[in-house]
């Protein structure tokens, strides 16, 4: 979203003059150029509000809370069963402060006492609208999902709940973690990402936890476990459905105590940690078939956030596009454009690897493109040759000049990138033996390129631990 356009606030009182105040105060706010920056409606009764909600959007509701008729908790819970992700700014009079409790357990945003303070009002609202903006410049997109995850990311940043974040390989759950913090009261702590899949089952508890001197061979002195680094900030799980039912019991209890035991320590250290998790995979069959907690599942996922495949997301296709472009070319000093059949590719294209793919094919061809355009020749090539297939399971021939080999290394490199370079899940997607799979990238010379993060990840990738240390992440 345009950072001049203007926040839509829906506010609902059954009161004409509190309605009036309110509109009046809210849409006297200019930016610096003098344009409005809130964009008011009002309703006069939580039916009325949830007329307009069904029809339109609203970046935030304010809503007074003892109304005839559907009162503002009745609506909140309403407003929630048809979008959860709009945040809610309940008003309440002096005194009602269990009310207070009960909306904020059931997801409101804020509240503000009445008598309403306009300097406390304006506070509260340009907070809100703060956190926007931290979301909107670290979350491209304007698709209608991730309008509403944006918003769902605004909503819970202020909380302490952990948040389970959902997503095919390459949605951008790292990202949508990072704008969590960001738009936080923790900004300015530390945000530690952990990849639980990549760390060996031994090592977790340690890297975790910490660990005593002496506690195990190799433990020649203490050590600071993440959990104690992170205190005061934020600590991303990534790959929660990787870790071993001995470690699920011991971060539930973390969790729960708010309170962690190094390696063979005795005395529970204190920490104040937001942990937010990640997984693309499907913990619901895995609690069916206690190879997870269901208490830890239900502890996690106290707030989930799904981001839909990019391919779901035609208008955020062309966002990340410009912005790669704009990303990548910085040092340019030509403007680059692409060139209609491109763009068209790119439009039509299933990013089996989503935002991550979408990026490395912008990344490379900007390498290529001779002149000021990107052609259709520039694209890489298990692209090109995705066009030429139609229908179901129905494979054309690849356009001329791509031999055979080149088929097969692109449809290779497709699969390791669509599953965040795992060989098992690479291999299993193509039919292939892990061993098949192994030979045909070291045939290749396929390597991880140095921007798929994680150092540890990297062991599991080169050398003779490969097959362990990947099939340990099954
Ligand atoms: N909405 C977005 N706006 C800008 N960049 C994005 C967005 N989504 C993803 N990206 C970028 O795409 C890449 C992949 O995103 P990210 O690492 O967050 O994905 P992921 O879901 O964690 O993937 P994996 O499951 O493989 O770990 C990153 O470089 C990230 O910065
Ligand atoms: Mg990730």
């Amino acid at each position: 979203m345009n950072a001049m356009s203007a926040r839509k606030i829906l506010v609902v009182d059954d009161e004409k003059n509190q309605r009036e105040i309110l509109q009046l105060i809210l849409s006297g706010e200019r930016d610096d150029d003098g344009a409005a920056l809130y964009d008011v409606k009002t309703a006069s009764s939580g039916q009325d509000a949830l007329r307009f909600f069904r029809s339109e959007s609203f970046d935030l509701v304010l809503t007074d809370l003892k109304m005839a008729g559907m009162d503002g908790i009745q609506l909140l819970n309403e407003l929630s069963q048809i979008d959860s992700s709009t945040p809610v700014i309940l008003m309440t009079a002096h005194g009602s402060i269990d009310s207070v409790k009960e909306a904020l357990r059931g997801g409101a945003f804020d509240y503000l006492e009445k008598p309403l303070d306009r300097a406390k009002l304006l506070e509260v609202i340009s907070q809100a609208v703060s956190q926007m903006r931290a979301v909107d410049e670290e979350i491209v997109g304007a698709s209608e999902p991730m309008e509403r995850v944006k918003k769902m990311i605004v909503k819970v940043a202020h909380s302490n709940s952990t948040v389970l974040i959902r997503g095919e390989s390459g949605t951008g759950k790292e990202r949508v973690a990072r704008a969590i913090h960001k738009a936080s009261q923790r900004v300015n702590e530390r945000f530690q990402a952990v990849n639980c899949a990549a760390i060996n089952e031994n090592l977790l508890e340690s890297e975790l936890f910490g660990h005593e001197k002496g506690s195990f061979t190799g433990a020649v002195s203490e050590k600071k476990g993440l959990f104690e680094i992170a205190d005061k900030g934020t600590l991303f799980l990534d790959e929660i459905g990787d870790i071993n039912v001995n470690m699920q019991a011991k971060l539930l209890r973390a969790l729960q105590e708010k309170e962690i035991l190094r390696v063979g320590g005795t005395r529970p250290i204190k920490v104040d940690v937001r942990v937010l998790a990640a997984t693309n995979r499907d913990l619901e069959s895995m609690v069916k078939d206690e190879r997870f907690r269901e208490d830890l599942y239900y502890r996690l996922n106290v707030i989930p956030i799904n981001i839909p495949p990019l391919r779901q997301r035609l208008k955020d296709i062309e966002l990340l596009t410009d912005y790669f472009l704009r990303k990548h070319s910085a040092n340019a000093a030509r403007p680059i454009k692409i060139s209609p059949d491109a763009k068209k590719l790119i439009m039509e294209y299933a990013w089996p690897g989503n935002v991550r793919q979408l990026e490395s094919a912008i990344e490379r061809a900007l390498l290529l493109a001779e002149g000021d355009e990107i052609t259709i020749e520039d694209m890489p090539v298990e692209i090109r040759a995705a066009s030429q297939t139609e229908g179901a399971g129905g494979f054309k021939l690849p356009p001329e000049g791509i031999s055979f080999e080149d088929l097969e290394k692109s449809l290779i490199l497709q699969a390791m990138e669509q599953t965040g370079w795992n060989i098992t899940r690479s291999a299993k997607l193509l039919g292939l033996s892990f061993r098949t799979m192994q030979y045909r990238l070291d045939k290749f010379g396929i390597k991880r390129p140095a921007r798929i993060k994680g150092s540890a990840e990297d062991e599991d990738f080169d050398e003779n631990n490969a097959e362990q240390s990947d099939l340990s992440s099954l």
